[in-house]
């Protein structure tokens, strides 16, 4: 039989796939693959089950991540795929993380996420891997792992939660978890309602139902061309769709484990563009321009190529179509019936590149020319035309200026007060979270309707927490709030959850922690100018007051000068991976990725 061949020490150890992948040759091949072989049938495998195409399954079920519910059912489908199309699949774990469980932040997380993935996925024998993902941070980590390792890799995404009712209005976690709760601290609603809302928000398994965060990279993924436009980004998690997608996953993944299809040969500048075209017209999370530039700058073809620029110029051309929350109504379920994905990038297709490759093998084009579904969509109140839009270009924006010499990101779709979208107001600055915190809420805090909300120090280093804390949503002062202000401008150099809406200038770079950082300098009463029609902010203070302010600030962040508060402490050494993450993490327009990972990280490891 074929399989005594391995043993057969006069011939060499055949370079192929499965049990013979990366044998660690300290002498002998031979008994390396002889002794993998003696403890991967302490689990029962024959011979027969070992010598098929290896497909690993990455399995991250945890009790603290709900969004990842429904992962053993998907693992039970994808292997079912895989066995039906003859491969043997093999699940391992890697770390979960979720939102609402990740102290200090989830993004903190999301590197080691990825290097967790990468690593995994090189060390053991899989010919291909599907990566079961959804929540926020999970999915952009397994990519940015997945290409790195360079193997097949499949995303699996957990897909939407159903949305919920209360008192008969359909709501949804996250958008209504914030709105629900600024009109609670408003005083037009009660403990009573917001506790029975509390039940509701979340009522299934699955990601957050409106286009948040992990809706956004589910869709990116599908634009990407790595999982099916139809379903695999928009079905919900508790649906027998989503089951079938996996069962799908699973077939897809062996014939990628035969054609070596990696995600490195697959994804190309065109398949960027694609993504950044979909992020635009979805209205997707400003996470996803951060988790976006991260994954690009993983490829050694396409880092560099893809910036906050490129994000800007297509967003000139792109409409905003799709009518979910929070830019605009509906929910992830109305998406998927709409037609979801396939309907979207058919009604995109004069704007998209269609020569990007897919994980099928075919081009972008060839997919869309075979879905038997069209025409699409099925309802044009979801999906808009490209002369019906709901916003006529540039859902995201990117602002530079000198208070943002390195970019600034607003979801300006997402604003409901546009007045506010050109606007020069009086800064009232917040060193941290803990000072927002203690101060917001104050009776005698200075704040007027048109002052401009700065908060400081929640970038990639941050003040305090690392990894961009959503906390880009700087709430309304209370007593603003109780006279029915409902929107202020608002800067920082943190993130906001995709959930989230208002006016909220984000990822202001070089981050407030920076010496160099011109955030870092604002202070109260300073003038701050934000026209997002012109694409420009900035402080209105000379070079040299800046110039002069920076200087007079950095002695205290070395710590040789007394400090006068949170933003100009000195910042001190940190052991263990908060000490890596503080050394190595680059900036927001760069995707927030560590500098010894993206692409040409050798450089790093070696200045
Ligand atoms: Fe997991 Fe929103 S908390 S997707
Ligand atoms: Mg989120």
């Amino acid at each position: 039989p074929e399989h005594l061949v391995d043993y057969d020490l006069t011939r060499p150890i055949r370079p192929i796939t499965g049990m013979r992948q990366g044998l660690p040759n300290y002498g002998d091949p031979h008994f390396a693959l002889f002794l993998r072989k003696v403890f991967i049938k302490a689990l029962g495998y024959s011979e027969d089950a070992l010598s098929r195409p290896i497909i690993g399954i990455i399995n991250t079920f945890s009790a603290f991540n709900p969004c990842h519910a429904n992962v053993p059912q998907l693992i039970e489908a994808a292997k079912r795929g895989v066995q039906l199309s003859g491969g043997l699949a093999l699940e391992f774990p890697t770390i979960s993380i979720h939102e609402s469980f990740s102290t200090p932040t989830s993004m903190f997380l999301r590197n080691l996420m990825s290097m967790d993935t990468e690593e995994m996925i090189k060390a053991q024998p899989v010919d291909a891997c599907i990566m079961i993902g959804g929540c926020d941070k999970t999915v952009p980590a397994q990519i940015m792992g997945g290409i790195s390792a360079n193997k097949p890799v499949l995303p699996l995404i957990t897909g939407p939660m159903m949305p919920g009712s209360f008192r008969g209005d359909r709501i949804g976690a996250c958008t209504d978890c914030r709105n629900n709760w600024a009109a609670y601290r408003g005083n037009e609603i009660d403990v009573e309602d917001i506790s029975g809302l509390n039940e509701e928000l979340a009522p299934t398994a699955g990601t957050c139902g409106v286009m948040g965060t992990a809706s956004t990279m589910a869709c990116l993924t599908a634009a990407l061309g790595l999982i099916p436009l139809r379903g695999g980004a928009t079905a919900p998690a508790v649906s027998s769709a989503r089951l079938r997608i996996a069962e799908q996953t699973g077939s897809n993944a062996v014939e990628a484990a035969i054609s070596k299809r990696t995600p490195q040969h697959i994804l190309s500048e065109a398949s960027f563009h694609n993504a950044i075209t979909v992020l635009q017209a979805i209205g997707g999370s400003t996470n996803g321009v951060v988790h976006l530039l991260a994954i690009a700058n993983r490829h050694p073809e396409v880092q560099g190529k893809i910036t906050l620029q490129t994000l800007e110029d297509l967003g000139r051309k792109t409409p905003l179509l799709v009518d979910l929350k929070p830019s605009g109504s509906s929910y992830m379920t109305d998406l998927h019936n709409a037609g979801g994905m396939s309907a979207l990038m058919q009604t995109l297709r004069p704007l998209l590149k269609l020569e990007a490759l897919t994980i099928s093998g075919q081009t972008l084009g060839e997919v869309l020319d075979a879905d038997p579904f069209r025409p699409f969509p099925f309802s044009r109140q979801i999906i808009r035309s490209l002369d019906d839009p709901l916003h006529p270009a540039s859902s995201l924006c990117v602002l530079r200026g000198n208070l943002a010499p390195n970019g600034a990101v607003i979801k300006a779709s997402a604003s409901k007060y546009r007045h506010l979208l050109s606007h020069r107001g009086r800064a009232v600055v917040f060193a941290g979270p803990a000072d927002l915190a203690n101060r917001i809420d104050d009776p005698d805090l200075d704040v007027d309707a048109d002052s401009v909300l700065i908060l400081q120090g929640i970038g990639p280093i941050g003040f305090l927490n690392p990894g961009m804390p959503e906390a880009g949503l700087v709430p309304i002062p209370r007593k603003l709030a109780a006279q029915g202000v409902k929107d202020m401008l608002r800067l920082s150099d943190g993130r906001m959850s995709g959930t989230a809406g208002g006016s909220i200038v984000l990822h202001i770079s070089p981050e407030a922690a920076l010496p160099e950082s011109v955030l870092g300098i604002v202070q109260n009463g300073d003038m701050i100018v934000c026209d997002v029609e012109k694409r420009v902010l900035e402080i209105e203070l000379s070079e040299q007051e800046i110039q002069r302010r920076i200087a007079d600030r950095k002695p205290r962040l070395e710590g040789t000068k007394e400090s006068r508060g949170p933003s100009e402490r000195k910042r001190q050494p940190t052991r263990g991976y908060r000490g890596l993450y503080e050394r190595c993490v680059n900036q927001a327009e760069d995707g927030v990725d560590f500098d010894f990972l993206v692409a040409d990280g050798a450089r790093a490891c070696t200045t």
